[in-house]
């Protein structure tokens, strides 16, 4: 990999915002890295046209179509051998893998979490943030391990949670947040692995 640039497969869900500033930082030659492909479990996923728009090969794999979780992930690896990443970046993507599955990219995939994590693991944590009145809020970007949402963090960052604030608005910072430290995690994570 020290020859050329580190190559990033992205697993999505859905709108690929967080695909979207990946791309953008490419492009603009702020991060050192090419997307090899990008994979969503929903076939109506609009992250899939944005790889396509950039030419990027961009796969449906349905897990509804699968009788289990293996079997879906299974597909999932067949694809990513094809490519040979050195990083799965799981960006928006709502399933959760198989310790097995982690196991094949030990330290080599990474996730973010609308949270401050620790806290609010798990689901719908702008509405937790909010029933707890915290008063801020943010996203995290870790490596991802067997244990959801435990890996080592690699960057955090935080804003303010106002009282006139409702999960529509905190989704807006905390994606504001996320297009932020998403490429800055991906570009620090790389360096270390050339090293
Ligand atoms: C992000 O808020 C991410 O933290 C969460 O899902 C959302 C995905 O957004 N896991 P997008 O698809 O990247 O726009």
């Amino acid at each position: 990999m020290a020859d050329s640039l580190p190559k990033l497969a992205v697993l999505i869900s859905g709108n690929g915002s967080n695909l979207q500033s990946i791309i953008d930082q490419i492009t603009s030659d702020q991060l050192a890295a090419q997307i090899a492909c990008v994979i969503s479990n929903n076939t109506n996923a609009y992250g899939l046209e944005r790889a396509r728009k950039h030419k990027i090969p961009a796969y449906a794999i349905e897990h509804t179509q699968f009788e289990s979780k293996a079997e879906f992930e299974k597909e999932i690896l067949a694809v990513l051998n094809n490519y040979q990443p050195d990083l799965l970046i799981l960006a928006g993507f709502m399933r959760i893998l198989s310790p097995d599955f982690v196991a094949e990219f030990p330290n080599r995939i990474l996730n973010i979490h609308p949270s401050l994590l620790p806290k609010y693991k798990g689901l719908n944590t702008h509405q937790r943030v909010l029933e707890a009145g915290d008063q801020e809020h943010g996203a995290t970007v870790h490596v991802v391990t067997s244990e959801l949402d435990s890996g080592k963090i690699i960057i955090q960052d935080r804003c303010k949670v106002n009282a006139d604030d409702d999960i529509e608005s905190l989704q807006q910072k905390v994606h504001r947040i996320e297009h932020v430290i998403y490429p800055q995690a991906i570009r620090e994570y790389t360096q270390q692995l050339t090293r």
